[in-house]
């Protein structure tokens, strides 16, 4: 099994950070999971949540705000005075360090998925960079879709946080083909587990931070963990 860091090693330094990709190197990953969102002015920046307040010292909606404001904030402090001075990074930025042999699984992010062309920005972006490796998620299926009409050999997975009554049915009617599943740990069962493995299809699970979720999974039987402590699961 594989291990990914969830927006880098947010269990140990500031969530979607170059500190939390650089510590996950250090900590040993096989890659990372990490979120984009889209500025006013069409940059495609690294950040989990709709708005500022939590990580950083700004206010209120991030895609209110042009790159060159968000780039003024600090996103280590609220975290650790040690990581003051932290900065949103782009999606560029994260993707020139990473090593070429990493996962990299970048989340889309949309608020009530509405279109606005994010999916294209960031397709424009992945492919300067050795795309095998990277795999696109998003809790907003019809962003997946829309990107796999724009590029059909980009690799995407399907996040879903709930349990599905026929997942086999929904994945058979998408319109568009899967390379990997992402459910929210809670939201697994063995029978999903052997038809994913079945169909080929990857399954990543979040957010994986103990011993006893990581062994369950692995007897499952699934792909990939996406934890926030990389080293002790690693461990
Ligand atoms: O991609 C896995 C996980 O990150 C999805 O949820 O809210 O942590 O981005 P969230
Ligand atoms: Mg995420």
């Amino acid at each position: 099994m594989e291990i990914l860091a969830h927006r880098g090693a947010s269990g140990t330094a500031p969530e979607n950070t170059i500190a939390a990709f650089k510590k996950a190197l250090v900590d040993g990953c096989d890659g990372f999971e990490f979120d984009v969102q889209q500025t006013k002015d069409g940059e495609i920046v690294v950040f989990h949540d709709w708005t500022l307040e939590r990580t950083s010292n700004g206010n209120g909606y991030l895609r209110d705000h042009t790159l060159e404001e968000l780039k003024k904030l600090d996103v280590g402090s609220w975290f650790n005075d040690n990581f003051k001075g932290e900065k949103i990074p782009t999606l560029e930025e994260t993707l020139n360090i990473i090593p070429d042999d990493k996962l990299i699984n970048i989340e889309l992010k949309e608020e009530h998925s509405i279109e606005r062309g994010t999916e294209k920005k960031v397709l424009d972006i992945i492919k300067k960079y050795p795309t095998k490796n990277i795999i696109v998620s998003s809790f907003s299926h019809n962003l997946l879709k829309n990107l796999k009409e724009l590029d059909n050999s980009i690799k995407v997975g399907i996040l879903l946080e709930c349990a599905l009554v026929n997942l086999d049915l929904y994945i058979e009617n998408l319109g568009f083909k899967i390379d990997a599943y992402h459910p929210g740990k809670s939201f697994l069962n063995k029978k999903d587990v052997d038809y994913l493995n079945s169909k080929g299809i990857d399954i990543n699970v979040w957010t994986v931070n103990t011993t006893k979720d990581f062994n369950l999974l692995k007897d499952m039987g699934v792909t990939r963990v996406i934890t926030n402590f990389p080293k002790e699961i690693r461990k």
